[in-house]
């Protein structure tokens, strides 16, 4: 028997310790969050994504009396994206969340499903996607979906 251990890197920042362009995404996500429609949940989650070109899109999560019929907010803001801009590469992605009046205080983390989309989107670039998680306290900062989605299943070849 063999052991093969996986690591991932995750970088803890306050909101201070971030640079312009890092909070200006973060912005855009939390105000993408009074954008969401999350009557079920009462949890708005708002996604902003920097496009290589300089461009910032949002989505939020969007929910559904159908619950597998909704989407998640990184989601729906890198499909928007790449059907907007399908020659930009994304180069990061931030992603808030508010609820019960307030953002939370520690960041929540990309479901099964966005990662894999997350690393469609890397592999059609051929880019890494840095991703930043807000939460009041701490900012999670993570280099590239590797670290968030190990072994993955990337090819069909
Ligand atoms: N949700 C997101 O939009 N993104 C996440 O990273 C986690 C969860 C949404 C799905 C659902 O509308 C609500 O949050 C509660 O799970």
């Amino acid at each position: 028997m063999k052991n093969f251990n996986i690591t991932a890197k995750i970088q803890i920042y306050s909101y201070d310790e971030l640079n312009p362009e890092e909070k200006n995404l973060i912005e855009h996500a939390k105000i993408a969050c009074s954008r969401a429609y999350a009557p079920y949940s009462q949890f708005q989650v708002g996604a902003a994504v920097l496009l290589a070109n300089g461009e910032i899109v949002t989505g939020s999560n969007q929910e559904n009396v159908a619950f597998p019929s909704g989407l998640c907010a990184e989601r729906t803001a890198l499909f928007y994206a790449n059907s907007q801009y399908p020659d930009y590469a994304v180069k990061s992605l931030a992603v808030a969340a508010f609820t019960q009046g307030d953002f939370i205080d520690r960041p929540i983390s990309p479901c099964g499903a966005c990662r894999q989309v997350v690393l469609e989107t890397e592999l059609r670039f051929q880019s890494p996607v840095r991703i930043l998680l807000y939460g009041k306290s701490e900012i999670y900062s993570i280099e590239g979906i590797k670290d968030l989605l190990p072994l993955a299943f990337n090819s069909i070849k």
